[in-house]
C-alpha cells in the first residue's frame, strides 16, 4: 500500500476539485477499489448509479461498455475512460448486424441484451440484462421464444433456470470465465473438501452445475458476507478475492483463478493521468444513445 499512497492521495485531490465521481467495478484492483472509488458495484449497480450522480464528470474504472452506459445514461456528463483499450472479448463477439441476423432467424422473438456490449448493439436490441437481472428480466417477458445476445454460458444458465421458456442465443463467451472446467472444479473438490465454491454466471452450465452458487460479482459478494464460509473458492476474475477478503480476513480464498487483461489495464497511473488532463472522454453517437438509452433504461425499470 505504500507505493500507492502517493497517487491514492493525489487522485483524491484532484477528483474533489473537478467534481468527478469514481465508478469502479468489482473486478478492480484493491488499490482502486479501496482507495480512490466513490462507487463499488456489479454492471448493474454502476448504470443505476451513473443515473443518480450529481458529480459533473464520470471516471470509469471498468472495461469501455460501462463507460458508455454510463454515458448513455449521462449525455450531458462527462465520462472518462482511464484507457480506452480497456474492451470486453463478449462486447467484441457482436455487432448490430448479428442482433438483425438473430431476428431474421427467430421472427418476433425480443432481444434481450447482455450490458457487456456496444452501444449500436444495445440500440438494436429490445431491453438489456446483466448477470444479476437476467432470469427476471426473462421472466417478465411476455413471449415463448427469447432471443439473448452475445454470451451464449449466461443464456444457457438462464434456460436452466427458466425452463418454461425457448431461449436461443448467440455465440460468444467471456474469455476469463469459459477457461474454467466442470473436471477442474470436481477435482479442486475432492482436493479440498468442505471449500464453498461460487461461480460467475459467465462459466459453462456445467462449472455453474457444480458450484454452491451463482451470482453476479456484487452477488458474489453478498454471499461470502452473508454466509462467511471457513473456506471459499471464486471461480471468476481473480481481484474479487483480494477485495473481499480485505473485509473478510476470516475466510480463507483458495484454489486458483482468472485474471481479466482488460480490467487490469485501469491502473492508478491511468486514472490520475485521466483526472489531470481530462482525457479520455468517451462519445456515442447521440442517434445510437437515444435508441440504446431506452433498451437500457427498460432493463433498470424491471429491475427496481
Ligand atoms: P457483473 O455484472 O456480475 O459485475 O459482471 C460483469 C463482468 O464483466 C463479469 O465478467
Ligand atoms: Fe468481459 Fe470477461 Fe473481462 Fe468481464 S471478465 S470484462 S466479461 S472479458
Amino acid at each position: 500500500w505504500a507505493i500507492h499512497a502517493p497517487y491514492v492521495a493525489a487522485i483524491n485531490t484532484l477528483k474533489k476539485q473537478r467534481n468527478a465521481t469514481i465508478l469502479a467495478h468489482n473486478y478492480m484492483t484493491p488499490e482502486i477499489f479501496h482507495g480512490i472509488a466513490d462507487v463499488v458495484g456489479d454492471s448493474l449497480q454502476l448504470a443505476i448509479e451513473a443515473t443518480r450522480t450529481k458529480a459533473d464528470v464520470i471516471v470509469q474504472c471498468g472495461v469501455h461498455f460501462m463507460a458508455e452506459t454510463s454515458k448513455i445514461l449521462n449525455p450531458a456528463k462527462m465520462v472518462l475512460m482511464p484507457d480506452m483499450g480497456a474492451g470486453c472479448s463478449l462486447a467484441d463477439s457482436i455487432t448490430a448486424e448479428g442482433v438483425a441476423q438473430m431476428r431474421a432467424r427467430y421472427p418476433g422473438a425480443p432481444v434481450v441484451t447482455y450490458v457487456n456490449t456496444t452501444a449500436e448493439v444495445k440500440a438494436a436490441s429490445d431491453i438489456c440484462c446483466t448477470s444479476s437481472n437476467a432470469v427476471q428480466i426473462i421472466r417478465a417477458l411476455d413471449a415463448d421464444t427469447i432471443i439473448m445476445t452475445p454470451d451464449k454460458y449466461l443464456a444457457q444458465n438462464v434456460a436452466a433456470q427458466v425452463p418454461e421458456k425457448r431461449i436461443v442465443w448467440w455465440d460468444g463467451s467471456c474469455i476469463v470465465h469459459e477457461q474454467y472446467t466442470a473436471r477442474d472444479i470436481r477435482e479442486f473438490r475432492d482436493w479440498n473438501p468442505g471449500t464453498r465454491i461460487i461461480a460467475h454466471p459467465e462459466c459453462p452450465p456445467d462449472v455453474v452445475a457444480e458450484a454452491d452458487f451463482s451470482g453476479s460479482t456484487s452477488g458474489i459478494l453478498e454471499y461470502v458476507s452473508r454466509e462467511r464460509p471457513e473456506r471459499a473458492m471464486l471461480v471468476t476474475e481473480c481481484s474479487m478475492a483480494s477485495n473481499i477478503s480485505d473485509a473478510h480476513p476470516e475466510v480463507e480464498f483458495i484454489g486458483p483463478c482468472n485474471m481479466c487483461p482488460y480490467m487490469k489495464m485501469i491502473t492508478l497511473e491511468k486514472v490520475l493521468w485521466s483526472l489531470h488532463t481530462m482525457t479520455t472522454a468517451v462519445e456515442v453517437d447521440p442517434a445510437v444513445a437515444d435508441k440504446a438509452r431506452l433498451a437500457v433504461q427498460r432493463m433498470i425499470d424491471l429491475s427496481a
